[in-house]
């Protein structure tokens, strides 16, 4: 293998290697956002889904659920809880498949409530293990006819993944209740409501170049009017209007029929995410088309208009100074700065002439206003088909700055499709590779695997991509997160129940490219060739300009183990270096929570001899070598 350190050829993108995050397999509530009740608002389509009544000890009373209509449109439920008894009636709530709780960590406690009378009653708040007992526990007293926030806490004393939470009203009478909430302390930096910390740091350690958002099909909603609309989703969480979740599904081998968009987890909070993970942000927005895949509801162009303002409002929300209208309600909101948006995609998975159509409109009236952001444009997730090739000469014809192309495929493809890019027109849009996955068994199938065949073919693909980082821009697998009892797609990056979480062997694929992506591709050659499959092996080099380190990535992909010399031009004699190997004999091998660790890299130290270095190229691997230059 040689490699012309000194013979740059391309330039990487910091944004080349990023996540995408969509609020499918309860990646969101019930997964990233911390909220660990279930229906909190009541607004869930049974009311009552996720709670309980409670009569304990004798406890008797009723609940009744109300609804404010059109004197609070965006939470318009709440309930009305009697106690007959002076204690053991109330609720309980069963939380996202349980409640994980952490021995000894803070949990804090919020409702909003109102008396119809000022009566004598408080509220018992309950942490109560799978074994059924109470551990924690703390009270909250209303005292005014108003709707009011009343906060406590308490600390866990023990861990369960599996707890649950009671709400009992200790005293006679009746008491209205409203967003019933519970959150640990200790969340991603500690935001109150916020984010689960496990979760955001396995995003952190991939530093991943941007972050896509809020998905997905999820963006299209399966009907306009379960489409994403992001205005929705910021400001108090109380007003925040949850919809059934696109992915909301009562199949019976993974039914989640209690999946729901609380949207606690929202614009403001994706971009804050975004900046604290150093990740570019790249919301993606309705084109006005519902997903293709359910009703494919339309707007007609002469309709469009409210639509094309959500992607110009967007804007100067992300960007605009605090003297524009949106830029003033972000720095309300307690985000003065702006969030330097570059991009946004209109429209996920879309294609044929409707299209077209639209996101024309969509195109003229944003560069109009911003001719700096840069456009993603959907190719769908056909890429072998009529479809595609249509699509991509139309976008092409009208200049577009970046397409966004799909593949969940089976592992050998992603073997032959190394050199997808070798032949792509030079000059015209980027690619972003959006959203792709090896397909163990079959795209869409239940019982796809996040295993090694899969995440090694990844990363051999991975070696064209890089090779071709003049084309590809960007490149994120997906989908990202899976609750191991709430998911409906496999396979997934990272996977998670209520306490622990671990990344695939396709997670460590990701972070090696993630972490190592460098600055500028240098020609690797085998033979004067590139190396594309030459005895199952797959490889490309960058420098880090900025490091003056060069980054040699070979992928292995046969069962027989090769002997490498590579040869640097441009290395100093005798030079040490790293080198990181991603490795297992067994291509059926996978990560779990109870061996998150089984398949995931290992380093060491190498020396050049002269400009050379031998390496042993295991079966099946992946090795990154990192050397001064
Ligand atoms: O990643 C899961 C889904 O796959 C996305 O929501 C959609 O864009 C694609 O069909």
């Amino acid at each position: 293998y040689v490699i012309a350190a000194d013979n740059i050829k391309a330039h990487v993108q910091p944004t080349m290697y990023g996540v995408f995050f969509e609020d499918i397999n309860m990646a969101g509530d019930g997964g990233v956002y911390a909220e660990l009740v279930k229906n909190r608002s009541f607004e869930f389509k049974a009311p009552l889904m996720g709670w309980k009544e409670l009569k304990q000890d004798g406890g008797d009373g009723s609940v009744l659920v109300l609804n404010r209509g059109v004197a609070n449109p965006d939470n318009p439920r709440f309930i009305h809880v009697t106690s007959k008894t002076p204690k053991g009636y109330g609720l309980s709530n069963e939380g996202f498949r349980g409640m994980g709780v952490k021995k000894d960590d803070q949990y804090n406690f919020s409702v909003l409530a109102k008396l119809p009378w000022v009566a004598g009653i408080s509220l018992q708040i309950e942490l109560i293990s799978a074994k059924g007992e109470v551990i924690g526990s703390a009270t909250v007293s209303p005292s005014s006819k108003e709707w009011k926030k009343y906060t406590t806490n308490f600390n866990a004393t023990e861990t369960d993944p599996k707890a649950s939470l009671r709400v009992l009203v200790n005293g006679k009478g009746s008491v209205d209740l409203d967003m019933i909430s519970l959150f640990p302390k200790d969340t991603w930096k500690q935001r109150e409501g916020g984010l689960r910390a496990d979760l955001v740091q396995k995003l952190a350690d991939m530093k991943p170049g941007f972050l896509r958002f809020p998905g997905g099909c999820i963006v299209e909603g399966r009907e306009l009017d379960t489409r994403y609309q992001w205005k929705k989703t910021i400001g108090d969480v109380a007003d925040r209007r949850m919809i059934i979740n696109r992915w909301n599904t009562e199949f019976a081998h993974r039914p989640t029929p209690d999946y729901y968009q609380s949207f606690g987890l929202g614009f403001l909070e994706y971009f804050e995410l975004a900046e604290d993970i150093g990740a570019s942000p790249l919301p993606i927005i309705n084109c006005g088309m519902a997903c293709q895949f359910n009703t494919c509801e339309l707007v007609p162009l002469d309709q469009l208009g409210p639509y094309v303002k959500d992607a110009l409002d967007l804007i100067e929300f992300a960007n605009g100074s605090v003297k524009t209208t949106w830029g003033k309600k972000r720095a309300q909101l307690g985000h003065p700065k702006p969030f330097n948006l570059k991009m946004m995609g209109v429209g996920n998975e879309q294609w044929g002439p409707q299209y077209i159509e639209r996101y024309k409109i969509f195109e003229k009236a944003i560069h109009a206003r911003y001719p700096q952001i840069k456009l993603v444009s959907s190719l769908g997730p056909n890429p072998d088909g009529e479809i595609f090739d249509d699509l991509n000469k139309s976008f092409r014809k009208l200049n577009a700055d970046i397409l966004d192309e799909h593949y969940y495929r089976a592992p050998q493809w992603f073997l032959q499709n190394v050199k997808r890019y070798d032949n792509y027109a030079r000059k015209g849009p980027k690619i972003f590779a959006g959203e792709y996955a090896a397909q163990s068994v079959s795209a869409g199938s239940p019982d796809n695997k996040n295993n090694w065949q899969c995440a090694i073919a990844e990363a051999a693909f991975m070696t064209g991509l890089e090779r071709n980082a003049d084309v590809v821009s960007m490149a994120s697998y997906a989908p990202l997160f899976a609750h191991v009892e709430g998911w409906q797609w496999t396979p997934d990056l990272i996977w998670f129940d209520n306490l622990k979480s671990y990344g695939t062997p396709n997670y460590y694929v990701q972070q090696l490219y993630s972490l190592n992506k460098g600055t500028d591709v240098v020609p690797l050659t085998l033979d004067n060739k590139a190396v594309t499959g030459q005895e199952g092996c797959f490889a490309s080099a960058v420098l880090d300009s900025k490091g003056h380190q060069l980054i040699i990535k070979i992928v292995n992909t046969g069962k027989m183990e090769q002997k490498a010399d590579l040869v640097v031009n441009g290395v100093k004699p005798g030079s040490k270096g790293t080198l990181t190997v991603l490795q297992s004999d067994d291509l059926n091998g996978v990560n779990s929570l109870d061996d998150p660790l089984n398949i995931s890299p290992k380093k060491s130290k190498i020396e050049f001899m002269g400009n050379h270095v031998k390496l042993i190229l295991k079966q099946y691997s992946f090795c990154v070598v990192r050397v001064s230059i």
